[in-house]
């Protein structure tokens, strides 16, 4: 066995997040009881662990894009330098002749400072060990009908980072989410907004602008301890040092976590087509029965006893309903929330902290986080 799936070897990992979802991603993370190492940067948490954190990350963060394993970090001034060291990474763990890579190089500050000819080099250096081809550029790797994976370089001051991807498809993609409403938020995102509300999973949960129904779904997963990962594949699978006895341990294990109890999750939309593509994805992720989605407007709602919380992504402008003047739909949730919540708590996420003040509801803590390369508010309060 090689020193990339010995159990006892510690790798250095990287989970990668949307800007902005670090502090949650890294309390998830304290609760799966990864190795932190070191303070979360903007996009991510550096962690170490051995082969089974790497299946357990992958298999268990709700909130983490990515989960990347640095493979080398050393010093680079020129190309043949470049080219040398990358040769001495162990590739051979990971790929195979018939393997496909994606290059995802960047560089700050640098000698080497031409992302193009740096990728050219690094991919001849792979090619060159293990046999694995890059993807030729302008096809995808799913063309080339091999394996495909991603390799990370980056180079700031001379100084070159390779990592390789060990999950494949980004961990938002669950494998439930087939049929889409409008404007659909990340599934990585929904649970963050439900793990920064502060949800305890006990107290009932409503989002009355459902859309597709991520946010209700995630919390479903979430309630009954059903790890997000548990309906994919990643990356590492396709890896020859891959330990699948390793990893169905770790898949009986999250399986026999699974709890049945759910407290109650109700879901709306006004949008009928959105209801229904909401309930086929409920289905998909096997908790079709744990959610109670209804059609109507949001001012129709009717809450369970509570208090709960209300944890929903209305129309923020930027993508729905763009151009309309939304002030009047955040007034009109402000009254309504506090005709029929009172004593609730609210997680919102919204484009514009100004729009959501026409809802005249107390915020008590406000994030910054970007969605798609659009900067979000997500507001808290209890009403
Ligand atoms: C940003 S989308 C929510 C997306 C959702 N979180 C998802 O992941 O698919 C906003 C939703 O609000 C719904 N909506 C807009 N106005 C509404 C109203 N007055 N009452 C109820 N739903 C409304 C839209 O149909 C749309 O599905």
């Amino acid at each position: 066995m090689n020193k990339f799936t010995q159990n006892g070897s510690s790798h250095a990992l990287f989970a990668v997040c949307l800007p902005g979802l670090a502090p949650v991603l890294r309390r998830e993370m304290v609760e799966l009881r990864l190795a932190l190492a070191g303070p979360e940067d903007n996009g991510g948490v550096m962690f170490s662990g051995k082969t089974e954190d790497i299946y357990r990350a992958n298999l268990q963060l709700r909130s983490a894009s990515r989960i990347l394993l640095r493979l080398g970090s050393f010093y680079a001034g020129g190309f043949p330098e470049l080219k040398r060291k990358v040769r001495r990474l162990p590739w051979a763990d990971m790929l195979t002749p018939k393997t496909h890579f994606e290059l995802r190089v960047t560089c700050h500050k640098s000698r080497l400072y031409h992302s193009g000819a740096v990728a050219e080099r690094v991919a001849d250096a792979i090619h060159q060990q293990c046999g694995a081809q890059p993807v030729p550029a302008g096809s995808s790797a799913d063309d080339e009908g091999g394996a495909s994976q991603l390799i990370v370089v980056r180079l700031l001051r001379d100084h070159c980072t390779v990592s390789i991807d060990t999950s494949g498809e980004g961990l938002h993609r669950r494998g439930y989410r087939q049929a889409t409403a409008k404007a659909p938020l990340r599934e990585t995102l929904a649970a963050a907004m439900l793990l920064a509300a502060g949800w305890d999973d006990r107290a009932p949960l409503l989002d009355p602008f459902c859309g597709s129904g991520t946010i209700a779904i995630e919390a479903a997963l979430l309630a009954r301890h059903l790890a997000p990962g548990l309906q994919r594949r990643f990356a590492f699978m396709d890896w020859p040092d891959f330990r699948s006895d390793l990893w169905e341990t770790l898949l009986a294990e999250a399986q026999a976590a699974a709890r049945t109890d759910v407290p109650p999750i109700q879901a709306s939309d006004r949008d009928a087509g959105a209801i229904d593509a909401a309930i086929a994805n409920a289905e998909r992720a096997g908790v079709g029965d744990a959610i109670d989605f209804s059609c109507r407007a949001f001012s129709a709602i009717e809450p369970l006893p509570g208090p709960g919380w209300i944890v929903t992504n209305p129309p923020y402008g930027k993508r729905v309903s763009e151009g309309q003047d939304l002030r009047n739909l955040y007034a009109k949730l402000g009254q309504v929330l506090r005709s029929q919540c009172p004593g609730w708590r609210f997680g919102v996420l919204c484009g514009e902290r100004e729009l959501f003040g026409y809802s005249g509801l107390q915020v008590n803590d406000s994030m910054a986080w970007d969605n798609g390369g659009i900067k979000v508010w997500f507001q808290k309060g209890t009403i």
